[in-house]
């Protein structure tokens, strides 16, 4: 097995280019622009400084040497056991994701350089669920173009959107549900599938209170469906894509040694779906990644779910000028990861050895209050956002709900980067020029209305469709 690292990742992504870099190389052409301009900006620009295909390949030999000097500098440090938290570094990918050298140690990270497992990667077929939603189109996206791996997407569009289906020979997208059996048949016969990427799921932890059936039902049975065609289509690796809120009571900010004390429905489900990835990896061999993310945003997120994002949710009240409700005094703090930060780290882990059978937590962008969080979304709009805070809401939110990221930063060289108001100006530019399909995404049931705000049913396919709990609810328009 070849060694890895920074390098390593490098010599994933050269495997991959050498196949063909994203974008363009299907034609035999030069250089051109991703659909969502991931390679435009420093390609074209080379053209231009270095001229064409001869300039572009000078300027990339000179940066590989760049990037293989600091790495081995890195590595020379690696070894120290000195626990530094915190990544400097550079190195960026020429789609815009992000790679960063690493440069400290961190516990549980490991000692040597990460070892590329022989045989993944180019040539190999992921299933990806949620390809159509914020961290499946990117994961595809990654996998297809800048990997060279076949990409089986699979998404019932129920928040997902038809701007964010790959177009790419590596892609294939089937639209449905990844619980249903007999889809997941069809797609395992016709497909060797080496890796699955789940990453659709519902995603609300406060109202997963009020819609226990469905959450269990959706990110539980529907997960284990999924999981159960992966052992028997002898899948080699299963990414899962968890979330922070398996950590629910325990101290931030959470490190992935601590133990899960998930205080919601949503949380419960990802951390029980957690725990039977984990026996099923057990009796049948199946290695498992988990990654347990927070608060993710940027292009491709479907700003209409109301109940999921409150990037999203904001970003809609403010685009929209309306006013912003805030749960509480508004000082609740998060921290908020550009979604492309991370993509890398995401799609590259079961191509290392090292990351078999690991919790990764997903993250380390900014942190940010409630509050502050509505200003950046304001500034991003060229608009002073309209708040309305309501210190007196029976919806608790943990006043603190960060996470240690460095395990991740220091296995895949990768860290957040992207300032907020950055990516807040990348996911406003993307909205004003794609002028995605924005939709509502809700639950089908509601079983218990006692306690729901009020605002959240107002014009909610919940209360139309209405159920007995619902009781005053069903007169709702
Ligand atoms: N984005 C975040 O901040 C965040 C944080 C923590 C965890 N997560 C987890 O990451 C995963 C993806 O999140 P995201 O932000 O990309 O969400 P998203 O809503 O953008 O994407 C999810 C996708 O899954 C699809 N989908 C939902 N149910 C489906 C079903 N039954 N069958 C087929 N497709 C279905 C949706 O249409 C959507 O395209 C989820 O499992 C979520 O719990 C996300």
């Amino acid at each position: 097995m070849p060694a890895a690292g920074p390098e390593g990742l490098a010599a994933v992504r050269a495997r991959a280019v050498g196949r063909g870099r994203p974008d363009g190389d299907e034609e035999g052409g030069g250089p051109r622009a991703g659909r969502d301009g991931y390679t435009a900006g420093k390609e074209e620009a080379a053209d231009v400084h270095c001229g064409g295909w001869a300039g572009w390949l000078v300027l990339r030999a000179l940066m590989a040497l760049l990037l293989l000097a600091l790495a081995k500098s890195v590595m020379k440090e690696s070894g120290t056991t000195s626990v530094k938290m915190g990544v400097e570094g550079l190195g960026e990918a020429d789609n815009g994701y992000v790679v960063r050298l690493q440069l400290a140690n961190h516990h549980g990270c490991p000692k040597e350089p990460l070892r590329v497992e022989e045989g993944m990667g180019v040539g190999k077929t992921a299933l990806v669920t949620g390809a159509a939603g914020l961290l499946g189109s990117h994961v595809s996206r990654f996998l297809a173009e800048y990997l060279g791996m076949r990409v089986v997407g699979v998404d019932n569009m129920s928040s997902g959107m038809e701007k964010n289906v790959l177009e790419h020979h590596n892609f294939q997208f089937h639209r449905g549900d990844f619980g249903d059996k007999r889809l997941l048949e069809k797609l395992f016969q016709e497909n060797r599938i080496d890796v699955v990427y789940h990453t659709s799921e519902f995603a609300s932890d406060v109202l997963s209170h009020f819609t226990r059936t469905f959450t269990y039902s959706t990110n539980l049975s529907k997960s284990v469906a999924l999981l159960n065609a992966a052992i028997t289509g002898q899948v080699k690796s299963f990414v899962y894509l968890s979330a922070s809120a398996v950590y629910g009571d325990a101290a931030p900010p959470f490190h992935e040694l601590a133990e899960p004390r998930p205080n919601d429905p949503y949380g419960i489900s990802k951390y029980a779906f957690e725990l039977d990835l984990k026996a099923a990896a057990r009796m049948f061999g199946l290695e498992y990644t988990i990654f347990r993310a927070g608060h993710l945003y940027g292009p491709h997120q479907n700003i209409g779910d109301r109940f999921h994002s409150v990037v999203g949710v904001f970003t809609r009240h403010v685009r929209n000028n309306e006013t912003i409700t805030i749960f509480g005094d508004g000082r609740q703090s998060r921290t908020f990861t550009y979604v492309k930060d991370v993509v890398e780290a995401l799609s590259s882990a079961p191509l290392f050895v090292e990351s078999r059978n690991q919790i990764f937590n997903l993250g380390g962008g900014e942190v940010h209050t409630m509050v502050s969080l509505a200003q950046e979304v304001g500034r991003a709009f060229g608009r002073v956002p309209k708040l309305d805070l309501t210190p007196q809401s029976k919806l608790k939110e943990e006043a603190e709900n960060t996470v240690d990221v460095g395990k991740m930063n220091c296995f895949f060289g990768t860290a957040a980067r992207t300032p907020l108001k950055d990516g807040l100006a990348e996911l406003a530019q993307w909205l004003e020029e794609e002028q995605p399909d924005i939709h509502p995404h809700e639950p089908t049931e509601l079983d218990i209305s006692e306690g729901l705000p009020a605002e959240w049913l107002q014009g909610s396919v919940m209360a139309r469709r209405g159920s007995d709990a619902l009781g005053a609810w069903r007169e709702v328009p």
